[in-house]
């Protein structure tokens, strides 16, 4: 199947797709979830109750991100942008930046960034390499306040929500990698796509939980199979 210039292409992206540069998946076997628990450190709640914890976790996943770099998923991700342009929107749920740093520039990180905080008083947006972390818990310069991480944690609602329905409203393609399908809003983007009349397709080591409305599912690891698929698809 060759994707034509003109066609447009959402790509829903999760933790399966930084799998392969090192990063920790949430809910396979040695997951994130498997070593902490989810209301722990990652709910609003968590943070009231723990800051301290709340900030060693995301503290020792962005200092992660130093010893990490972008997979063949990513790059590939990247020359199907350089082909479709504006036509290609690339949602992740990842926070790791890695897309970005692939050189992806249509990116909407749904569910925040390990690399940026805000005051959780005033709201004020700071980069983490502007932060002393080495306090426990890191505090706003201009009001005092926590600052927290900018990630959307259970019970918040992800962001740009509008604009993702919108593109998943008029897309021709929807792609999903890499993810379990587990987690919603992000697990309902399929139905939304396939009821637009798009056409779905899925790469992820295993059927993810939403696999029925895939039309065209590729089993294994991203990084394997997706530059072979993006070769064929923009006629290289
Ligand atoms: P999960 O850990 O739930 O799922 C990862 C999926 O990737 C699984 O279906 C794996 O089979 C698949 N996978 C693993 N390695 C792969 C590889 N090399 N290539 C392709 N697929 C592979 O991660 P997400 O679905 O991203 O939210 O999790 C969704 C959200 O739940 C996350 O954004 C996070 C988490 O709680 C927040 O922290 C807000
Ligand atoms: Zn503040």
């Amino acid at each position: 199947m060759r994707i034509d210039k003109d066609s447009k292409l959402v790509v829903l992206t999760g933790a399966g797709v930084s799998a392969e540069s090192g990063l920790k998946t949430f809910r396979d076997n040695d997951g994130l979830w498997e070593n902490y628990h989810v209301e722990q450190v990652a709910t609003p709640e968590a943070f009231l109750a723990d800051p301290e914890l709340v900030w060693r976790f995301y503290k020792q996943r962005y200092f992660q991100l130093n010893e990490v770099k972008p997979n063949p998923a990513h790059h590939a991700l990247k020359k199907l942008e350089d082909y479709l342009e504006d036509n290609l929107w690339l949602v992740t749920q990842n926070v790791d930046g890695l897309h970005l740093i692939a050189g992806n520039k249509n990116v909407i990180e749904m569910h925040g960034s390990l690399r940026t905080c805000f005051c959780s008083r005033c709201h004020q947006n700071y980069q983490m390499v502007e932060v002393n972390l080495d306090s426990a818990i890191p505090l706003c310069e201009k009001c005092g306040g926590y600052l927290r991480p900018d990630i959307v944690w259970f019970g918040e609602v992800p962001y740009h929500m509008g604009r993702i329905y919108n593109l998943l409203q008029n897309t021709d393609y929807f792609l999903v990698i890499g993810t379990s399908g587990i987690v919603y809003p992000a697990a309902g983007f399929l139905m939304i796509a396939m009821d637009s009349g798009a056409r779905t397709i899925g790469v992820n080591f295993e059927a993810p939980r939403n696999a029925s409305m895939i039309d065209e599912f590729h089993s294994g690891k991203a990084g394997e199979i997706l530059p072979g698929l993006v070769e064929r698809w923009i006629g290289q």
